[in-house]
């Protein structure tokens, strides 16, 4: 993050020395579960040495061995669950940014028992998802589709969504902004269906603690209906510290991929375009604060009967940090979708260039789905090293990148081409019964 937007070294200990005295004087007064790495903890340790840790887990992390190809290397990674007053959260956030020179990386859980629940899984839990049934045949043979689709996409409604969501004050998950710029996204998106266009909906999605909605549009499916393929971003936005009035306009962190998912929605109503399976586009709420709205809608398909055949995150787009073009992040994702990913690059984007890097944390949206066993993937703007270092400040404006959609543009097509491709049936079963594989 951007050190110059960050608080002194000075002020940030006094605040922990506070933040300390106070929570050893009462109990908590508004108690929350996170999740967080062993490096992470010691710095939470340092602000708050009577911290509660509830229960701690080995994990398996798959990162990349080079930039240059897919082959992997599996570490264990310690994760412990603590209990934290609510209001230390952002605290924690600054001094890990301080600390550890890296954003925070911890999850949010509503209870104890939903905190452990994921320690467990973790600790049960293959590098590679595998809870959701077997893997789609990933059959790459749908160009008419494709071809059809991609040449309507334009870098000027990318730019527009951008400029329409960066223009909110902020889109913080408790502020009055946060509540606007949701419901703006879901006006937005129904404007987008035409009318008399059936099967698809619009809704909102209510979650507990915040008053922030998440947003979906769902395309039913023709003949898969019950299985269903998600595209997703965080549509919420934070700068360090900030509060109700504070500026974050997040135009890369994340109004970029809610750019992405609205230019795919928009190609696919003015294409009439009809799946076989059906399509969920997700805007989700809070993720700047421990992936809050993607972990309830992740947990919430757990339970239904519907069959998620994958996940993609669309979670900064639009500023190229390295000559390479589309970064495949190796961790909290599946290897058996990226490859997939690595393939539509191939065949229907080939003038781009793919690389591997890892978060090294869970750190954005896709981590919800792949906790809890559904296979996702989150190709990204940059490598790990070369981030957009304006994100969670006020300077993440559209000058960061040149006011330009052309990076925008590879994600939004790779996105286009993602949802036809697994959103619809290898050409062998097509009509026929059972997809095996
Ligand atoms: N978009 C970022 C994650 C990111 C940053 C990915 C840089 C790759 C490079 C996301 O919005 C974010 O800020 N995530 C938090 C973690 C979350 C669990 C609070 C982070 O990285 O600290
Ligand atoms: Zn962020």
């Amino acid at each position: 993050m951007n050190k110059l937007s960050l608080p002194s070294r000075r002020l940030t200990r006094t605040l922990a020395l506070v933040a300390g005295t106070l929570i050893s004087q009462a109990a908590l007064a508004a108690p929350a579960w996170i999740t967080l790495s062993a490096d992470a903890l010691a710095v939470l340790q340092r602000m708050v040495p009577q911290t509660q840790v509830v229960g701690t887990a080995q994990t398996p992390v798959a990162v990349p061995l080079s930039a240059r190809s897919p082959a992997l290397q599996t570490r264990s990674e310690t994760v412990h669950a603590v209990e934290i007053d609510e209001q230390w959260i952002e605290m924690l956030s600054l001094m890990v940014h301080r600390e550890l020179a890296r954003c925070g990386g911890f999850v949010h859980h509503a209870s104890q028992a939903e905190a452990l629940a994921t320690l467990h899984r973790l600790s049960l839990a293959d590098a590679q998802p595998s809870a959701v049934g077997p893997a789609p045949s990933y059959a790459i043979d749908n160009p008419k589709e494709v071809q059809a689709l991609l040449p309507l996409m334009q870098g000027s409604h990318l730019l527009a969504t951008v400029d329409g969501l960066a223009a909110f004050q902020n889109r913080r998950h408790t502020s009055s902004h946060g509540v606007a710029a949701s419901d703006w996204l879901a006006d937005k998106w129904r404007a987008l269906v035409p009318v008399g266009r059936k099967g698809v909906r619009v809704t909102q999605i209510s979650h507990s603690g915040y008053p922030q909605k998440s947003v979906m549009l769902e395309i039913v499916g023709s003949t898969r209906a019950h299985e269903s393929v998600v595209l997703g971003g965080h549509l919420d936005s934070i700068a360090s510290g900030t509060v109700e009035g504070a500026r974050a306009p997040g135009a890369d962190d994340n109004a970029s991929g809610i750019a992405a998912l609205t230019e795919i929605i928009r190609v696919m109503m003015a294409g009439n375009y009809v799946p076989s399976r059906t399509l969920r586009f997700i805007g989700y709420a809070a993720e700047e604060v421990g992936l809050r709205g993607s972990s309830d809608i992740a947990a919430d398909f757990l339970t239904r009967s519907e069959q998620v055949m994958g996940v993609l995150q669309l979670d900064m787009t639009a500023f190229q940090g390295d000559s390479t073009d589309i970064w495949l992040y190796t961790d909290y994702t599946s290897a058996l979708q990226n490859t997939f990913l690595a393939q539509l690059v191939n065949k229907y984007l080939p003038i781009y260039s793919v690389g591997y890097s890892a978060c090294g944390y869970a750190c954005s949206d896709h981590a919800s789905w792949h906790n809890r066993g559904f296979r996702a993937s989150f190709p990204h703007e940059a490598s790990n090293a070369n981030y957009n270092r304006t994100i969670h400040t006020l300077n993440d404006t559209t000058a960061t990148f040149g006011n330009s959609s052309a990076h925008m543009l590879k994600f939004a097509q790779l996105g286009l081409v993602y949802a036809v491709e697994l959103g619809s049936l290898p050409r062998g079963v097509r009509g026929a019964v059972a997809l095996g594989n």
